[in-house]
């Protein structure tokens, strides 16, 4: 945002038209609206406009002007105040035709999910609840390496901004003193050898309060919030993960998934673990040995076989 850009003095009316190609009405009624959503901006015949606080809102041209230019995740970006779920959302988008690269974000979701059929809660305002799609020339099978990309981004993310450093749970979770933080949801839409394409949900809880989770996920979910002891700017934390995606996606694209797996790996509690994959009726027993070229987990089972697990509900033993 041009307003920001000057965010210690001012910048006159004639110069903002100038720059955003805007008459001097159409910049009035646009800082009228972002007056209404809670930006302080004063406006002076000497100085000009001046930003004087942000509030904590999403805005489409604030998020896309914090972000900068991008090769292909968040070249556009939609803000909702509330939806059902943000991936129900850009499924529409992605069977209307729209490019990859789209971001939606809600303040709230009234439907939000989760795997495995659970419910994501996603209170106004106190999280980051968006969906990303992403049309990659994959075989079905590689997608994985987006969601293992996906986690790996948000981490460095989390840990730029607050400067926590959280734990990476295969395939998708990102936890803080063992709870939850982050949740991934990657929906794929494929033809047997090639993928039409994914929506990468990722649910961040940022600024709830330990009363603000449901009694049932107290004592297994946290928020940035509880952990750093500070509110976090939720703007400043969606484009540095959006940031961060966009680069590791060039990275997938370019064939350098080996490299972000390196990475996922050393920030990740499961490898090296013994853990139990619940898959359906299916357990699975055994040691969390690394990652393959898809992303998918390799197991060393009880009975010393490698199995090759894509998909299930991870448990760690202590
Ligand atoms: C999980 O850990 O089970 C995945 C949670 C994913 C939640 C996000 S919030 C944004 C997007 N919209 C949804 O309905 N779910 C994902």
């Amino acid at each position: 945002m041009a307003l920001r850009a000057a965010e210690n003095g001012g910048v006159c009316g004639a110069e903002l038209s100038k720059r955003l190609g805007l008459t001097r009405a159409a910049i009035w009624a646009r800082v009228e609206e972002l007056r209404k959503v809670g930006y302080e901006i004063e406006a002076s015949p000497v100085l000009g406009y001046k930003l004087i606080s942000t509030p904590d809102v999403l805005h489409a041209d604030d998020l896309l002007a914090r972000l900068g230019k991008t090769k292909v995740i968040g070249r556009d970006i939609r803000v909702f105040e509330q939806t059902t779920s943000t991936n129900d959302v850009v499924e529409k988008l992605a069977r209307d035709g729209v490019k990859e690269g789209v971001v939606v974000f809600a303040e709230s979701q009234t439907k939000g999910r989760g795997r495995l059929g659970r419910v994501w809660t996603s209170p106004t305002r106190k999280g980051l609840w968006f969906s990303i799609l992403l049309r990659p020339n994959l075989r079905p099978q590689e997608t994985t390496q987006l969601t293992v990309a996906a986690a790996a981004a948000v981490w460095r993310a989390i840990h730029s901004v607050t400067g926590l450093k959280p734990e990476i749970k295969w395939p998708n979770d990102i936890l803080i003193s063992g709870k939850k933080v982050v949740g991934i949801l990657t929906e794929l839409s494929a033809e047997v050898d090639r993928v039409k394409h994914i929506i990468l949900g990722i649910g961040v809880d940022v600024n709830l309060t330990a009363t603000e989770f449901p009694a049932e996920l107290r004592k297994i979910a946290t928020s940035l919030r509880i952990e750093s002891g500070k509110p976090i700017q939720r703007a400043e934390l969606a484009t540095e993960i959006l940031r961060e995606l966009d680069r590791d996606y060039a990275r997938i694209c370019a064939g350098k998934f080996p490299a972000l797996a390196d990475e996922w790996e050393e920030h990740c509690t499961t490898i090296g673990k013994q853990v139990t994959v619940g898959m359906g009726e299916r357990r699975l027993r055994g040691r969390a040995e690394s990652l393959d070229e898809d992303g998918a987990l390799l197991l060393r089972t009880e009975h010393g076989r490698l199995e090759r697990v894509i998909g299930g509900d991870v448990t760690v033993e202590k």
